[in-house]
């Protein structure tokens, strides 16, 4: 058994339960301001000396860039080389891919991940966190790496609760800290305009298909 922290069992639970109760689980303060400070001035600095490149839709013969469906910028994250920040995102990551095969018994396999980064003015129209051609992305993650994030400076994440995009909806503001998880297959999302940089983790539980 390894040596996890109360504090750390404590918020791995609320994303079980969210999970478990409404495929959905909105936890602030979820990672540490010792892993969000460094993981953030990583992911600028990386930023920065132009490490990041437009994100794509689709994947293999489908991948197109749509600047008319999203404007961020990534950065896919490599678990044989990586940074000692980026080392600590991946290992909170297992903890969670453990705990949530352990207790919903989802078969979890792999975990894929990218530092994004949505200049001002950047957004992503609803979608889902399927491709039309595979669904082995089983369950989505988001954490935050934003100071001060207000409301007026946009770039909330937008779930659409009812599966439309007209239908009921919970804004989730990007602030620092923050982990975002759902079911990938359920929840159509959108993230609309920033006014100023937003920087995030954004990964993927993958299962065979
Ligand atoms: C995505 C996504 C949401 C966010 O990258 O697929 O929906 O809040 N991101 O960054
Ligand atoms: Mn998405």
């Amino acid at each position: 058994m390894e040596a996890v922290g109360t504090r750390v069992r404590s918020r791995l639970v609320r994303v079980v339960d969210g999970l478990a109760e409404n495929g959905l689980a909105v936890v602030p303060r979820f990672l540490p301001p010792g892993l969000v400070e460094p993981l953030g001035a990583e992911v600028r600095q990386q930023w920065v000396s132009g490490a990041f490149r437009q994100a794509a839709v689709g994947r293999g013969t489908r991948r197109q860039l749509r600047p008319d469906v999203r404007r961020d910028h990534v950065r896919w994250l490599d678990p044989l080389d990586c940074s000692p920040p980026e080392r600590g995102w991946l290992r909170t990551m297992e903890r969670l891919r453990r705990a949530l095969n352990r207790e919903l018994q989802l078969g979890l396999l792999d975990f894929e991940t990218h530092a994004t980064v949505y200049p001002p003015g950047a957004f992503y129209r609803a979608h889902l966190d399927r491709f039309a051609d595979a669904d082995h992305r089983t369950v989505s993650c988001i954490a935050y790496l934003n100071h001060d994030w207000s409301v007026a400076d946009g770039g909330a994440l937008r779930i659409h609760l009812d599966g439309d995009a007209a239908g009921t909806f919970l804004d989730v503001s990007p602030l620092a800290g923050t982990l975002v998880v759902f079911d990938s297959g359920r929840y159509r999302h959108e993230v609309l305009a920033a006014r100023r940089e937003r920087m995030s983790l954004t990964g993927w539980f993958t299962r065979r298909v």
